[in-house]
Parts: C-alpha cells; sequence; structure tokens
C-alpha cells in the first residue's frame, strides 16, 4: 500500500521542483495542501476552454458553465453526503463561520462554548455574537465526553462551535457524540471540518451537526473556495451576510425578495474554477480510496509522533494515544533558537518547509504556555516515512550550532 501511495507523488507538481538542485519536502499541508495535476486541469479547463458567467446568460458557453457548477454541487454534497440545496459555496471556513455568526438573529449576548484549542476563524465571529465560554482538555491533550457533559451542564451555552481536527496538535474530536450531548442541552452546533476533509469521508448527515463548514484548499483544491452546509432548516434561518446579484429576485414593486437557498447565500459571481477545482478534489480522493489514504495516514502520523518524540531538544504536542492526522507541533526548548528560525533554517539549508508561529490559534498556544515558539509539521498523503526522517536528522544536525 505505502509503494503504491508513493506512485502518487507523480500528481503533484510542486513535488517536481528543486531549489538549488535539491527537491523539497513539504511539510506544511496543515496550512495549505498541494494540489494534484487532477484537480489543477479541472479548474484551467473551465478558464480556457468554457469560462463564462453562471446562471446569468444563456448563451453556450455560460450553459456549459452553469451546467458544470450545479454538476460540482452534486459532486460536493454527496461527497459529504449533505442535501444539495445547503451546500452552500463560500470563499472558506472562515467566511463560513462569520456568515452563520451574523446570520443568526435570535442570539445577542447568549453563550458559545468552545474548546480551548479553536483556531481564532473559529473565535472572533463568536465573540462580536455573544459571551464565550471555554472547555479546557482534561486528558493530556483530550477533551473526554464527560468533560464535555460537565461543560455544557455549567454553561448552558445557546451555541457550541469546535474543529473536527485541531489545526496544533492533529487531535480528532469526536464529534458526533460532542453534537449528541449539545443537542441534549438544546444547544446548536457548528463544526468546522477543514482540517478533516481530504484525510477522512465526512459524513455531514451522520453527524447530525446543524452547520458544517470546511475550506477547500487543505484538500487539494484552490484557495479562496468552500462550503457552508448542514441542516436546511438551520441554514435557512440564517440572515445573509452579503446580498446582491444572483440571491436575490425584484418584485413587481421593485423591492428584492431573497431567493431559495443555496443562491440566497450566493450573492456575486462565485468563484467557479475554485467550486470545478473542490468537485475535482474529492473525486481524486475518492479513486484513492479513503481506507487506503487513511491507513496511510494513520501509520505516517504514528511514525511522525514517534520519531519527533526522538529528537531530544524538542518537546512535542501530540496526541500521544491514538494519533490520526499527521499534525504535530513542537517546541524547540534546548535551542537558542526560536521556532520561526528554526523553520527559516530548516527552509534555507534543507528545503524543509514546516510552519512556526501560533497557527491562529493563539489562545492555544498561551495555554500550552509557548506563546508563538512553536514549529507545526503537517504532513499528507504525499509525504513519506523518509520526509520525516529528513526533518528529524536535520533537526538533530542543528543541535550541535544552536542548542546550549
Ligand atoms: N488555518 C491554517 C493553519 O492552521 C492557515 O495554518
Amino acid at each position: 500500500m505505502l509503494r503504491a501511495l508513493h506512485a502518487i507523488r507523480d500528481d503533484f507538481p510542486l513535488l517536481q521542483r528543486e531549489i538549488n538542485q535539491a527537491p523539497l519536502t513539504y511539510l506544511d499541508s496543515a496550512a495549505t495542501s498541494l494540489k494534484p495535476r487532477q484537480v489543477i486541469e479541472a479548474s484551467n479547463r473551465y478558464l480556457t476552454k468554457y469560462t463564462a458567467n453562471i446562471h446569468r446568460g444563456h448563451h453556450r458557453l455560460s450553459e456549459e458553465a452553469s451546467d458544470a457548477f450545479e454538476e460540482a454541487r452534486d459532486k460536493v454534497a454527496f461527497a459529504i453526503n449533505a442535501d444539495k440545496q445547503c451546500t452552500v459555496f463560500v470563499g472558506g471556513a472562515t467566511e463560513a463561520i462569520n456568515i452563520v455568526a451574523s446570520g443568526i438573529e435570535v442570539f445577542n449576548g447568549a453563550k458559545i462554548l468552545l474548546p480551548v484549542s479553536e483556531h481564532n476563524s473559529n473565535i472572533a465571529p463568536w465573540m462580536r455574537l455573544g459571551e464565550v465560554e471555554w472547555i479546557t482538555p482534561d486528558e493530556g491533550l483530550h477533551f473526554s465526553l464527560e468533560n464535555w457533559r460537565k461543560r455544557m451542564d455549567e454553561v448552558r451555552p445557546k451555541l457550541v462551535a469546535l474543529s473536527a481536527v485541531s489545526n496544533v496538535t492533529g487531535l480528532a474530536q469526536p464529534v458526533k457524540e460532542i453534537c449528541a450531548i449539545a443537542r441534549e442541552f438544546g444547544a446548536l452546533t457548528l463544526v468546522d471540518a477543514s482540517q478533516a476533509v481530504g484525510h477522512a469521508k465526512v459524513d455531514v448527515s451522520d453527524l447530525d451537526c446543524d452547520y458544517l463548514v470546511f475550506s477547500g484548499h487543505k484538500m487539494f483544491a484552490p484557495t479562496g473556495i468552500g462550503v457552508l452546509t448542514g441542516k436546511l432548516e438551520a441554514i435557512k434561518q440564517l440572515r445573509p451576510l452579503v446580498v446582491g446579484g444572483g440571491a436575490v429576485r425584484v418584485k413587481d414593486d421593485g423591492s428584492f425578495a431573497l431567493l431559495d437557498l443555496p443562491a440566497r447565500l450566493e450573492a456575486g459571481t462565485p468563484n467557479i474554477s475554485g467550486v470545478i477545482g473542490l468537485a475535482e478534489a474529492f473525486s481524486y480522493v475518492e479513486a484513492l480510496g479513503y481506507d487506503t489514504t487513511g491507513a496511510y495516514l494513520k501509520d505516517l502520523s504514528k511514525y511522525l509522533v514517534e520519531a519527533l518524540s526522538d529528537v531530544g531538544s524538542i518537546e512535542t504536542y501530540a496526541d500521544r494515544v491514538d494519533p490520526t492526522h499527521p499534525i504535530v507541533s513542537i517546541c524547540p526548548k534546548d535551542f537558542c533558537i526560536n521556532a520561526d528560525e528554526l523553520s527559516i533554517i530548516l527552509s534555507e539549508e534543507y528545503n524543509i518547509f514546516c510552519r512556526s508561529g501560533s497557527f491562529c490559534a493563539h489562545n492555544f498556544c498561551n495555554y500550552l504556555g509557548v506563546g508563538g515558539n512553536l514549529l507545526r509539521v503537517s504532513a499528507h498523503i504525499y509525504n513519506t516515512f523518509e520526509d520525516v526522517d529528513l526533518l528529524c536528522d536535520s533537526i538533530r544536525s542543528l543541535e550541535p550550532h544552536y542548542c546550549a
């Protein structure tokens, strides 16, 4: 299986690039994944063969583009088991969360419960809306269901928002069970699946959440395209953040009425090439098979956690119990350089690319007591165990120069 997956590296043109006559080791997929040529070609076909606006013209190119756009919606909705009518294309997860947070009208001042590990995009919109309360890990980096139940009982929030997978630790939350607990307490639920799609099959109906959002660019699609979906009645109640062409019809008296979903939440010309690329990205992972990629990612995660834990000069923040997503953050604790400097040296001297800082999760980094001094290693299906070895060997080779 591993060998078969090695062959898919040829699908990713960026991996053919060299810098200073040496290959690249891309370990920043939690920020954005590399794009396979199948996705690039699908988006390019629209840009080169049938560029036209959608749902606005009756000429041939417009019909072709509109058909491709709606076929892409069918594809994406089917892939995540969502209702097509409430599979809304947006710019990304951040925009989708803002649409929800600004669109729920009955909410002012209500309590919203968030894990302390959330990304700023799943914090800031809620702070505008109501009073944010936190749930902190109770076992290592884990949030147990008992802990969730206890906090729900204490806080009695109107809404619970959480990421399916942490962008700092790779920890997957038991989303379905947490949504069930939230429902028992009468709270709405929003799941940010950005770090989960592309790693594992996401089934919106099975999760039974009110809202689910994700960005496409972490799952092989272009940037600037994402999805807002969930339950029809929950999406229907949202007051659109943006109104305009494509989302309204003009009534006889000259006033406007909102169109039905999904159009009412898609005002303006959408990212047509991005939508087509996103649908192709789903086709790409489905052709590889979630069982195959999931098994490989699990092995890769385990190898990554163990290999980094063996490097004595760094501290590893990882889910050691059940590593399922290859995202691990490390603190260069014995180094006299910080994580930003380590990232630059790995980039300049070894062509190894990892993100440093606090990954827009400042709250969590402060909770961990590391501020912005983290280097994140995030792998995907195109990474090999050799990439992990190269990273660990490179960090070790820097120890004599930069450790006290
Ligand atoms: N949210 C992305 C990250 O974690 C950008 O790096």
